[in-house]
């Protein structure tokens, strides 16, 4: 097991969690399923008081929680958003949360936001652009954050790089550490055909705090990531080629499109459990 311990030593994260959406906070706190963690999307949880945040307690008083945005925009040219950065510190001095991620991506150009994910070129002037942005945002929050690979749907023809080598080269220069998404691996991988088992074995292995899984939709021409179904048969398999190499690092079901009871969700987590309980440490052996 590779538990994940917070900064602050008060609490650590091991085995399968689940994304925490709305729809399921009674479900959840009226019968405090076993799940060991639940992860919150940070940008839910930016107002003054409410609901969101008044659930959110309620959850975290059972739970060790995890923070994941998607507002940052790490990769674009808009100045960082000093008001989203001074909530999001606020947000982890009331929740403590044990891991605060958000992603490899833009989403913002002379700040308009687009509201989704943009892959950057893989340059290595993008490189360095994203990770002077990752080492301000930890010299602001005072401790390192997460970095998840995006799915993708286009590449740009001044990339120098693979997109493995290029997450590479920005947690080495941000001293950051990664979320890898293995559905968005896949997604990437079949959208760009290259090969996911490669991009794997690029990834290091000690920066690894967390993996997400998730289902995709097949629309013929490309994989379209929705967030919106259960883990395919070939995800779960990258998974477990994943496991063998990372070990046992905790791991997510996110659900966000078409969410479904929390039963199926419970479900996702007990068949991802199994596969994270069984698989064997091989770090040192690779696959
Ligand atoms: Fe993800």
């Amino acid at each position: 097991m590779r538990p994940v311990q917070n900064a602050l030593g008060m609490s650590s994260l091991s085995g399968v969690g689940i994304g925490l959406r709305a729809t399921h906070y009674q479900t959840i706190l009226n019968s405090l399923p076993q799940v060991p963690w639940f992860e919150a999307l940070t940008d839910n949880y930016m107002g003054r008081g409410g609901l969101p945040l008044h659930h959110l307690e309620r959850v975290a008083e059972h739970y060790p929680i995890t923070l994941h945005g998607v507002g940052l925009s790490l990769g674009s040219t808009d100045p960082l958003n000093t008001t989203y950065l001074k909530k999001l510190k606020q947000l982890c001095e009331r929740f403590q949360p044990v891991l605060v991620s958000d992603h490899l991506c833009w989403s913002s150009v002379s700040n308009v936001h687009g509201h989704d994910l943009f892959p950057l070129p893989y340059t290595e002037r993008a490189a360095k652009h994203i990770g002077d942005r990752i080492q301000a945002v930890q010299d602001f929050l005072g401790h390192r954050i997460l970095v998840e690979n995006v799915s993708s749907y286009l590449q740009y023809k001044e990339s120098m790089q693979t997109e493995a080598e290029f997450l590479v080269d920005v947690i080495e220069r941000a001293d950051c550490n990664l979320l890898c998404d293995i559905n968005n691996i896949f997604v990437s991988a079949s959208n760009h055909n290259f090969d996911a088992q490669e991009y794997l074995e690029l990834m290091p292995v000690d920066r690894v705090q967390e993996m997400h899984l998730a289902g995709y939709e097949d629309q013929g021409t490309h994989l379209l990531d929705t967030h919106g179904a259960k883990v395919h048969a070939p995800v779960w398999s990258l998974y477990e080629r994943a496991l063998q190499r990372f070990g046992q690092v905790p791991t997510l079901i996110e659900w966000d499109t078409n969410i479904p009871e929390f039963s199926v969700l419970m479900a996702e987590r007990d068949k991802a459990a199994a596969y994270h309980a069984d698989v064997k440490h091989h770090v040192a052996s690779g696959f």
